[in-house]
């Protein structure tokens, strides 16, 4: 479904000169081909947080969370893709807006190490599935390659 789309973002992140260039182009590309992405950023790992670089949407409170912080805490400690259909269910959920239903945040990894993240909100419950994570996990992989 996303085949084109992926297609796209990938050529877009590997053409862009520099890691942050890259960052801020997966962000815009996503927000504006994906209308159930109500709010996309990608935070990165400094020391033992993650600190807030590009998004769009409304600005967000948590600009650095803690790895024992929220999904997007837990998505970095365990190194996995988490997919959240209910925030308001799991408790772990940092609120940013009061919109926001569902959730998606993918880690950007080299190797074993976190670099950072990338996190979507959604307006609507359960937006996020299987499409989603391989369309995220492919531009994480293509981000996590491109040179700071
Ligand atoms: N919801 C995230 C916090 C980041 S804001 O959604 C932008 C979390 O629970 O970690």
């Amino acid at each position: 479904m996303h085949a084109t789309l992926t297609d796209e973002i990938l050529r877009a992140v590997e053409a862009a000169p520099d890691a942050a260039a890259a960052q801020q182009t997966a962000v815009d590309l996503l927000k504006a081909r994906l209308p159930h992405y109500t709010w996309v950023g990608i935070y990165l790992m400094e020391g033992d947080e993650l600190v807030l670089g590009p998004f769009l949407g409304k600005p967000s409170p948590h600009t650095r969370i803690p790895l024992d912080s929220g999904i997007c805490g837990a998505a970095a400690s365990q190194r996995a893709t988490i997919i959240v259909d209910d925030v308001n269910a799991d408790p772990r959920y940092l609120a940013c807006s009061l919109e926001t239903k569902s959730e998606i945040v993918v880690p950007i990894m080299r190797g074993d190490d976190v670099l950072g993240e990338i996190d979507v909100d959604s307006d609507r419950p359960a937006a996020f599935g299987g499409d989603d994570r391989r369309l995220l996990e492919a531009v994480a992989r293509a981000l996590a390659q491109k040179k700071a």
